[in-house]
């Protein structure tokens, strides 16, 4: 069995950093039918382990992260799109899983470390965002996924994930299947600088372009994005390094050839940043017209939307339910079996 697990926090829309570092391989691997059973989740209880006190956000983004989701051609018939929250067999399990994993291993979790210092947490880290990467462990576990298609900040997640498998197998048997992470192809879609130019595209830096922007919003941001400092004559000799245009023409112009050659123009001096852009502009309203046709499909009916999640959700349960009775067999406490 080939299973796909994967997910996204519902803190707010999804953007083009999301897009070619996750959500276009996930379509991608959904279309081509190797795959027995893919499971989207909207991780809604992991986002409240910082956002505990601000339900609204994580509520409103439910609808809006599934919108994304269809909007990029995720198909319902073909992989199944639920909420966390409503599955109670991952919050057995992550109990259980807690057992399994020490106070300073979670400490150490690289990922969880940097988020702790991005949102001054200090001393007063929530238990439950401590404990984040072993729920996400039953996340992945629940479903028997051994493909987890996600971006490169979440390596460390699939690390901590198959520690907890092969000591939970070691101890039980084998009852757990060991998953493996699938990062994009791509260097660049790993990690997709902001229009700024900074490392990472991202929210709280206000540096994004959402998959729902329109096309006015995403020209204007286009506009305004970071190039070549130096380069400030048409004639001049640029740099593409660290110059975003060029950065997203390699994460989603597919004619390779001519990327090569406006950056060997660039570089030689003649080519302007405007030309440039334009072309950029053209590339991304190519991916983003039948992204935002679908989104107008589906916007105009949360009910519909809504009706998918509940569907979907309830196949989750019901496999997050087998696994579970199946660790806790391994365990011993199937009592009333
Ligand atoms: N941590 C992921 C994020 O920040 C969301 C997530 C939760 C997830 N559980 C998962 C991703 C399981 C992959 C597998 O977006």
């Amino acid at each position: 069995m080939k299973t796909i697990l994967t997910g996204d926090r519902p803190t707010g829309k999804l953007h083009l950093g999301h897009y070619v570092g996750s959500l276009r391989e996930r379509v991608k691997l959904q279309n081509s039918n190797e795959y027995d059973k893919i499971f989207i989740m909207i991780a809604d209880a992991q986002a409240l382990t910082d956002h505990a006190d601000n339900p609204s956000t994580v509520r409103e983004n439910i609808l809006n992260v599934a919108l994304d989701y269809l909007s990029v051609g995720l198909e319902p018939a073909k992989s199944t799109i639920f909420i966390q929250s409503q599955i109670p067999a991952l919050f057995e399990l992550t109990a259980y899983y807690l057992n399994l994993v020490t106070v300073s291993r979670l400490e150490r979790n690289p990922t969880v470390k940097n988020e702790i210092a991005q949102k001054n947490f200090e001393t007063s880290i929530p238990a439950g965002f401590l404990c984040y990467p072993v729920s996400q462990a039953a996340d992945i576990t629940a479903f028997d996924a051994n493909i987890v298609p996600v971006g490169e900040d979440q390596s460390p997640m699939l690390e901590q994930t198959r520690e907890i498998v092969r000591k939970l197998n070691e101890i039980y048997g084998e009852v757990l299947v060991e998953p493996n992470i699938f990062l994009s192809s791509n260097e660049t879609c790993r990690r997709l600088p902001g229009i700024d130019g900074k490392a990472k595209m991202s929210k709280t830096l206000g540096n994004c372009i959402y998959l729902s922007d329109d096309a006015k919003t995403v020209a204007a941001k286009v506009k305004e994005m970071y190039t070549d400092p130096l380069h400030i004559k048409v004639s001049d000799p640029g740099h593409i390094e660290g110059n975003v245009v060029f950065t997203y023409l390699d994460a989603f112009c597919e004619d390779k050839k001519t990327v090569a050659e406006m950056k060997e123009h660039y570089q030689r001096g003649g080519l302007g940043d405007v030309k440039v852009k334009k072309f950029l502009l053209e590339v991304l309203e190519e991916t983003l017209t039948p992204i935002r046709q679908r989104r107008a499909e589906y916007e105009n009916n949360p009910a519909e939307v809504m009706k998918i999640l509940k569907d979907g959700t309830a196949v989750a349960n019901e496999k997050a339910s087998e696994v579970l009775q199946r660790v806790k067999r391994a365990m011993k406490i199937n009592y009333f079996e």
